[in-house]
């Protein structure tokens, strides 16, 4: 290590946590000398493709409860160094203006993920941060008082690094886990690592599976996750069945729950409610109301009043329920089975599509390992970590961004340490 390092501080990664850092560290102490590195050669690949193209930059109401992984306590504690409001007004300073959608969503007003990303890099500039593209780091070691880092483009001293490399989740963006090698090199613990907000694959040849049958087509449920005979996890929302399985807000919601129950052999199992938010006693009501105006009415027909019409027909295939019974003619049993059945509907998933396709990564850097008032960590003077490197993940609605905002802030302040 030099006497006089090349930087003050070596932020890795220009995802929306490194890109955020080193912003809020230049805009607390202007004197610090920051350099981002990031192996790809256009950064913040993720922000551009995220929210569909539009980036959900965060959410109305955000607390602990949206969030897996790491103690909850610990995730307050980093939440409430930068709220919701103060993020708002953060991307207002900077240009982008949000506003809500369903569900508390806050998007661009532009609807474009392309002005969050150059809004971030222009802040950069401004603030005097170096941003080097295409510097993949390759290494990382303790140097006396500092860090030595190898990149593809040399080496580089640095007296803090902030690792801000992702998780594994869309690796083509350029995540890949190296953060977890150069982190557990420097003493950190890695808690195992799942895809999380991922679709999921559902085995066709078990029995009552139709969602090859009904593929692209939307509805609400409100699913259960099981590890045996334990509820684990309840989410609603629309699901999308697909040719090999499930997806849709709903499943990936729940895919993290099943994963990390499979992760911990715990017996995953998902049920889906298909009718959701109505009880028994008014569904069979409706249903004995149907049969007396339209007896001769196919017993798709009556469940078409309650899901798409594919699916009723799809869903009555998959119970050996013909065309030729109809509401006349099904008996009381009958009735009442499929009515309990369509409550909790099996779905044989079998795992998920991975990390190409999830957009978070649940696992991650133990959260215990990491001082919550600095983001630094407790195994290294001088290392930070931000972002979906730890044990954090959200669920569905700009959670995870805020979580790279929010960790941001807290490290950004703590830098000045090094001015
Ligand atoms: P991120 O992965 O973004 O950045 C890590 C950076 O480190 C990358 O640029 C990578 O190149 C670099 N890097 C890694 N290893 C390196 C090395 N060895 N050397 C140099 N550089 C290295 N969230 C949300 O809240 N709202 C949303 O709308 C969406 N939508 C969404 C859609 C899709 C398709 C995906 C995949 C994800 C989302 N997310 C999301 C999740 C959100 O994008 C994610 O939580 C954050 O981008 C994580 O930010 P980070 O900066 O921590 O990692």
């Amino acid at each position: 290590m030099p006497a006089s390092p090349d930087v003050d501080v070596a932020i890795i990664g220009a995802g929306a946590a490194g890109l955020a850092t080193a912003i809020f560290a230049k805009r607390r102490s202007p004197a610090l000398r920051v350099r981002v590195l990031d192996g790809a050669r256009s950064p913040g690949a993720k922000i551009l493709v995220s929210g569909g193209g539009r980036c959900n930059v965060t959410n109305v109401s955000v607390t602990s409860a949206d969030f897996n992984g790491g103690r909850p306590a610990i995730v307050k504690q980093v939440l409430r160094a930068l709220p919701v409001p103060a993020t708002i007004a953060f991307f207002r300073e900077i240009g982008v203006t949000l506003h809500e959608e369903e569900r508390g969503k806050l998007f661009p007003d532009s609807h474009r993920a392309r002005d969050v990303l150059d809004a971030l890099v222009h802040e950069l500039g401004r603030l005097g941060v170096e941003l080097r593209a295409g510097h993949r780091v390759a290494a990382i070691s303790r140097v006396d008082e500092g860090f030595a880092i190898d990149t593809s483009q040399g080496p580089l001293s640095a007296r803090a690094i902030v690792l801000a490399t992702g998780g594994l989740s869309l690796p083509k963006t350029g995540s890949d886990g190296a953060g977890y090698t150069f982190a557990q090199r420097l003493g950190h613990t890695v808690v195992p690592t799942t895809p999380a907000l991922v679709p999921l694959i559902v085995d066709a040849t078990a029995p009552r599976q139709f969602h090859a049958r009904v593929s692209g087509v939307s509805q609400p449920v409100h699913l259960i996750v099981r590890a045996g005979e334990t509820s684990i996890a309840r989410v609603d929302g629309p699901l999308l069945w697909t040719h090999f399985g499930i997806s849709g807000p709903a499943a990936l919601d729940a895919s993290r729950h099943w994963l990390r129950a499979e992760l911990e052999g715990g017996a995953p199992s998902l049920a889906a409610d298909l009718a959701p938010g109505e009880r028994f006693e008014t569904l069979e009501a409706r249903w004995l109301d149907l049969t007396r105006q339209q007896p001769r009415a196919s017993i798709a027909r009556a469940l078409a009043t309650l899901m798409p019409a594919s699916v009723a027909d799809a869903l009555s295939s998959a119970q050996a329920l013909g065309t030729d019974t109809t509401l006349a003619t099904v008996t009381r049993d009958t009735r009442r089975a499929l009515l309990h059945a369509i409550a909790a509907w099996p779905i044989a998933v079998t795992g998920s599509r991975g990390y190409s396709y999830a957009e978070v990564t649940a696992g991650g850097i133990a959260l215990d390992e990491i001082d919550p008032r600095t983001m630094a960590s407790r195994c290294c003077p001088g290392l930070y970590l931000v972002g979906e490197i730890l044990d954090v993940d959200g669920r569905l609605g700009g959670f995870n961004f805020q979580w790279a905002w929010s960790t941001a802030k807290v490290a950004g302040d703590a830098l000045s340490l090094f001015a």
